[in-house]
């Protein structure tokens, strides 16, 4: 292995994660970052990340990194880092495909001594069964003997200003006890809030995939909860928050579930079990009960619209928000569709408008056309479906502006005082 000083690393996947990751290692170490997206990479190179997670102030500042999609970049990088997108398939199965696509790019050019670390979110055994034996058979080299393997995976929260990559303690791992010991020398020269070396790659994914299970299953207790809640006519809120004055209730609040992570992942684990003869019950019915959870809220709209007499046929219904979550551009998974899908359901008309989203993604993903300044005094109804600060800071009086004067307002996250809105989750 390199020594930790003179070490020249690889980003291969420039999204959420690879590119902070990036610009970290990059202001220390010659670092190159891989995409095969070339239009990625010709943003970058311009100093521009179109998901707002660095700026080009961090990019300039990044002096030892390069960009390339050009795979021969990669010569002569002693530890690749493999941060590619790990999604399911319709079926919702994990799609290896990035990864073992991946796996060949470096397999075709790691060296004797070569390290390949991977942060992307799989199933326990998935580094070691799937992607060091394409490492192997690319390379021609033997695992352990020739090139090595740690994993680590990543926590960082896109939109959040207050959780990034250098402020979160990082679980490291490694084929080996020496690797395990250099992967977590690598990472803790960037992370300031340390590390956690694991005892081994396996524990170490498998600690990822329940970070998000276990906020998965509580999030779909609280939605299971507010359900309840709604018909016995209790505010779920005024229950969560007089529970939460006990110190060990935890203050998961019902929502929406959807982005690339919380709810993608739970399927690793319970593809992962099911293969070994385990069904798990109470992940998957956390995941229908999440799943539900946006045709919930459009059935409430309707109901909520009948009471005031609008026939929906001749209604417009407005949506705040299609990213999966706030102050974030990210569209992957994201659960507003499904309310839009439901509003249609009743011949609802539905426009979306969302500043933080990119128009074309959106139509390409999910063929909404966006309305770039929704009409004042149009709508029946209005639901804020994501709490981006512009929202939040418009206040209900503005966002009701958007209706006609008996428009309903539904408030899914609750971003605004209960009793300036018809109706919330
Ligand atoms: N986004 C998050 O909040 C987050 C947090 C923690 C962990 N993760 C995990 O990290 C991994 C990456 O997620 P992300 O959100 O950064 O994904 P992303 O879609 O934002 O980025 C992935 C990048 O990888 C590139 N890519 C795909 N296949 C490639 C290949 N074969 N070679 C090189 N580049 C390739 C894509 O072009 C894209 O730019 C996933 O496993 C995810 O579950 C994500």
């Amino acid at each position: 292995m390199a020594a930790l000083d003179d070490v020249r690393v690889a980003i291969i996947g420039l999204g959420y994660v690879g590119l902070p990751l990036a610009v970290a290692f990059g202001k220390k170490f010659s670092t190159v970052g891989f995409d095969i997206d070339a239009s990625r990479v010709a943003e970058l190179k311009a100093h521009h990340d179109h998901t707002r997670e660095v700026t080009s102030n961090d990019l300039r500042e990044a002096a030892l990194l390069e960009f390339s999609s050009d795979p021969a970049a990669l010569a002569g990088v002693d530890v690749f880092i493999v941060t590619v997108p790990t999604p399911i398939d319709e079926y919702k199965r994990p799609d290896l495909r990035p990864l073992e696509s991946a796996s060949r790019t470096v397999g075709r050019a790691i060296r004797r001594g070569g390290v390949v670390v991977y942060e992307s979110t799989v199933y326990p055994g998935a580094t070691e069964e799937i992607c060091i034996p394409i490492v192997e058979r690319e390379s021609g080299l033997v695992f352990n003997q020739d090139f090595y393997a740690g994993y680590s995976p990543e926590r960082i929260n896109p939109g959040d200003p207050h959780h990034r990559l250098e402020t979160i303690r990082k679980v490291t791992s490694g084929s080996t006890p020496e690797v395990a010991e250099f992967v977590d020398g690598l990472y803790a020269s960037i992370i300031t809030a340390g590390t956690h070396k694991a005892s081994s790659i396996r524990v170490a994914e498998a600690a990822k995939v329940i970070e998000n299970i276990q906020r998965d299953v509580n999030i779909a207790l609280i939605n299971e909860l507010a359900l309840i809640f709604h018909r016995l006519e209790i505010d779920t809120h005024e229950v969560l928050e007089a529970a939460g004055t006990k110190w060990n209730f935890l203050p998961f609040r019902p929502g929406l579930v959807g982005g690339h992570c919380i709810g993608v992942d739970p399927y690793y684990l319970t593809h992962k079990a099911q293969q070994i003869g385990y069904h798990p019950d109470m992940i998957l019915a956390g995941r229908r009960i999440n799943d539900s959870m946006g045709s919930h809220v459009a059935r409430r709209v309707v109901k909520l619209m009948r009471r005031r007499n609008q026939d929906m046929t001749k209604s417009r219904v407005l949506i705040l928000g299609l990213a999966f979550k706030e102050n974030c551009p990210d569209l992957r998974n994201t659960k507003v569709i499904d309310i839009v899908r439901e509003l249609r359901c009743y011949n609802a008309e539905v426009d979306v408008h969302d500043p933080w989203v990119n128009a074309e993604h959106a139509h390409e993903e999910y063929g909404v056309h966006m309305v770039a300044e929704p009409q004042p005094g149009r709508y029946s109804a209005v639901v804020l479906a994501v709490a981006h600060g512009e929202f939040v800071s418009m206040g209900a009086e503005r966002i009701r502006a958007y209706g006609m004067p008996d428009a309903v307002l539904f408030d899914v996250k609750r971003a605004l005082p209960r009793a300036s809105v018809d109706g919330c989750l």
